[in-house]
Formats: C-alpha cells, structure tokens, sequence
C-alpha cells in the first residue's frame, strides 16, 4: 500500500514540538528554513513531535500535512541524545568536544532510521519526490531505497561535513556512507562540504551545494518607535551589541562573552551593553550542561565588575522568543556577533541582515559559519583567537554610522533578498529531478 503524498520532507523534528500539551514551534535553523517551503508545495512532513511516547494521528498545521514519528525513552536518550548529539555532532563540528563512539548507541540509531524510513514508505505516493534532512536520519536514503525503488530521493546535510582524516575515525563511516548512496541527490551547505564528501566516496553519488537561507519577507523593517523603546528600556546605550544562538557549545558565546570582558578591562569600550538570547538546547547532555555553567558564569562575572545598578552589561535570556520579539531585537541592536566554533550556515546572521534594509547595523561574523562565504562582507573574525574577535568589534564600533559601514550593510542585504530560501529549495529540487531524469535514460 502506498499514501499519497507527492512531496515529503522527513526531518527529525516536526515544525512543532508538543511542550506541556500545547504546540510550539520547533527550535533550529532548519525548521524555521524548511517551514515556508513546505508552506509554499503543500507538503507533507514527517518527523518527531519532541516529546516520548507520543503516539498521535497525523494533523495539518496550516498549509502542511503533519506525520508524527513517536520515539520511545531508548531513542531519545540513544539516538536523539547520543548518537546523534555526542556523536555525530561534535565528529562533524570537528570534535570542539571529543565524540563519544557507542555500540548500542549506533544500534538505536539504524533502529530509529528504520522507523522513519517505514513512516515515508507508507505516505509517499507512486513516484513521490522525498526530502530527508540532515545528520539523525543518514541511513533513511538507502533504506527507503530498498523499500521503494519508485522514489526519487534527495538529502541535505544542514551541517558541515567533517575532513576525510576525522570522519575516518567513525567506526560506522561505511554504513553511513552507504545510505546516503540511496539518494539520487546529496546537497551541502559549502563546497568545502562538499569536497569533503566527495574525498571519500566513489564517483558514482551526484552531489551539490546549495547553501540555505531564510524568507526575508518574514524579517521586514521595525518601526522605529519600537526600536527606540527597546533601546530606552536599556538606558540609551552608545552601542548594542546582540547575540541570538541555541545554547551549544559550537556557537561560541563564551568566546564573544570574554571578548567583551577583555574590552572593558582594557577600557577600550565604554557604554556597549550586550544582550545574550539563548534557547535552552539538548539540555541533559554533559557538555551542554557545562558550556550553560560557564556562560552563566561570565555574565554574572562581567555584570559584576562592570554592571551598575539598573544597568548591566549583558542583558541574558536562556529562553525561546517569539519570531516577532527576535525581530525587534535584530533592528534595535548595532552589532549583531555570530561568532561560532564552526556552522553549516547560521540563519541568524541572515535574519540580522534582513531587519537592516536601511543599511543601519553591523556584523561581525566567524570566518568558520558557512554564512561566510556569501557575507563575506561583514566584520569577519576567528573565534579562536579573542584578540580577533576584539578588533572586529572594535572596527565595527567605530565605522558606526559611516557611509561605508551603511553600503556594506546595504550589499549584505542585497545578498539576502536575492538568495532565499525558496530560490534554495527550487534549485535543489530541480536539481533533484535532473539528477532522476538523467538516471531514468541512463538505465533505459
Ligand atoms: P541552528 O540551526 O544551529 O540552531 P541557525 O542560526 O541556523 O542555527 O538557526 C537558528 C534559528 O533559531 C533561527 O531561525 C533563529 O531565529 C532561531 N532562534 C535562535 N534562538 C532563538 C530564541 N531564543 N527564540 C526564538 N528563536 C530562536
Ligand atoms: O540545523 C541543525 C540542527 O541540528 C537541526 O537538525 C535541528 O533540528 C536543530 O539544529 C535544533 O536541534 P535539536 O533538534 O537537537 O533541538
């Protein structure tokens, strides 16, 4: 038996996550990239409510046709919490922690692809187009391979794709590998990605990098009473300085935190006051826990020695924000820091850049977030190093309100209204039939 649906996304989370009986949405970059393209095809979405052993029907949330995939405690804590998370995310941000290698772990995780592969084979329809999306579900391209050769499959990795020298060290790499085999197509962020990939696979797999964006219609201009409100509710500062991250030890908030403190120490600023937003992320893995504990450290640290009353230096919130409230941040800050260890793309920087048409604003951008390579623009820095995370804030403090530091922002946001993510999931999909049309005459 088939469904019949014609284009499926399967994703480990659903757009939305089932917090305390009440649906919200769904934390991470690509929810909020995919969300307006399955809006736009009417799709339908297959994943993970976020929350265990919740067992429902499928329902739409507005445009799109939701099909929960439930997971039990074992998969949470194996699949979603370790394999996935202490695995294979540290392996592909090139071990900023070191990668725990598990076998039952890695048992939990092909068990757990086999659910969702199950789940689309019996939803698509003959013939469907299937998207699967990102590193918790590499092994479903194969396997739904096997179970319906009619499909015509796409992959895309949101994340980076480590070097050939540390994938290696995986002691499941070539079953890994093998399932992405099951896709005609497999899409990266950067070509650096890319390469990576191609470095350590036969010639045969199509590949592609197609880096993501966001809708920028969603991230329009702010009134400009509601951004001098906020700035006033922060006592006038000279500079806001603003960072928008989940908490994750990839993101480099800590570095950015010690590179404002260094500042002050130094007296080479004065009146910056920086608000930290931080959704609470993968909250029960150990090294979640400590990158919290130091991060939280610092604040109350720099508050300390620099804050005065009613006016701290860092403003921290560990808690998820409505879209329209972020918003109001992007526009009312001067600086926006994106500092990460290393990223696939990092949406925000985007969405930063979207709320200044003006031209107003500055970003300071870690050479390492593969927002990069398209803005490469901005005030680039290295996270490792804190001297230079400190002089791209100071270089973007002082070309505040310069007609140059007015055209660059002008120029990244040109960059974002050309390359959305409608114009990315288009060019990935056409792409996708290319691939399958070409196959089709191939084996004719
Ligand atoms: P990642 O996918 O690693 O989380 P991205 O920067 O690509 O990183 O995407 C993060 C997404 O999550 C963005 O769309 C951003 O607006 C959203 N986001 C981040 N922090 C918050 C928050 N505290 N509240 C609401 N949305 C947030
Ligand atoms: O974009 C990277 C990513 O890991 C997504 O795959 C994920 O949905 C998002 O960040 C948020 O992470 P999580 O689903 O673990 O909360």
């Amino acid at each position: 038996m088939v469904g019949d649906n014609s284009f499926v996304v399967v994703a480990n989370r659903l757009p939305v996550d089932l917090v305390y009986g009440q649906w919200v949405p769904s934390p991470g970059g690509l929810v909020a990239a995919l969300e307006p393209v399955l809006q736009a095809h009417h799709g339908c979405w297959v994943g993970w409510p976020g929350v265990v052993d919740a067992a429902m029907e499928p329902f739409h949330d507005r445009n799109v046709l939701l099909h929960p995939v439930p997971l039990d405690q074992q998969d949470y804590e194996q699949f979603y919490e370790g394999f996935s998370n202490a695995t294979l995310w540290p392996l592909f941000h090139d071990l900023i922690v070191p990668p725990v290698y598990d076998q039952s772990w890695w048992e939990t995780y092909r068990s757990v692809n086999e659910k969702f592969a199950t789940e689309v084979a019996a939803v698509a329809a003959d013939n469907a187009t299937v998207w699967v999306q990102d590193y918790q579900l590499l092994l479903v391209p194969g396997l739904l391979r096997e179970m319906r050769p009619d499909l015509t499959i796409g992959f895309f990795l949101h994340i980076p794709f480590p070097s050939p020298d540390l994938f290696r060290q995986l002691p499941w790499r070539a079953e890994l590998i093998a399932g992405l085999h099951g896709a005609d197509l497999v899409g990266f962020q950067r070509s650096r990605d890319e390469e990576n990939f191609r470095a350590i696979v036969d010639a045969d797999i199509t590949t592609g990098t197609f880096p993501i964006s966001i809708d920028p219609s969603t991230f329009g201009p702010v009134e400009q009473e509601i951004v001098a409100k906020l700035r006033e509710q922060l006592g006038s500062p000279h500079t806001v300085l603003l960072g928008v991250d989940r908490l994750d030890y990839t993101k480099g908030i800590l570095q950015r935190l010690t590179a404002l403190e260094e500042l002050y120490d130094e007296g080479q600023v004065h009146d910056v006051t920086f608000i930290q937003i931080a959704t609470p992320s993968r909250e029960r893995i150990d090294h979640y826990q400590q990158t919290r504990s130091a991060v939280e450290e610092a604040v109350g640290r720099i508050n300390g020695r620099f804050g005065e009353i009613g006016r701290p230096v860092v403003h921290y919130y560990h808690r998820q924000m409505q879209k329209a409230q972020l918003r109001n941040y992007y526009a009312a800050a001067d600086i926006m820091l994106v500092t990460p260890f290393k990223d696939g793309m990092n949406l925000v920087a985007k969405e930063y850049v979207a709320c200044h048409p003006e031209g107003n604003g500055a970003l300071v951008l870690s050479e390492f977030a593969g927002a990069a390579v398209e803005l490469h623009k901005a005030h680039l820095c290295n996270p490792f190093d804190t001297e230079s995370i400190k002089s791209a804030i100071l270089d973007a403090i002082s070309a505040q309100g310069s007609e140059a530091a007015r055209t660059t922002m002008q120029e990244l946001n040109q960059q974002v209204n050309d390359f959305t993510v409608a114009r990315w999931a288009e060019t990935f999909l056409n792409e996708l039939n290319a691939t399958r049309s070409r196959a089709g005459k191939e084996n004719a």
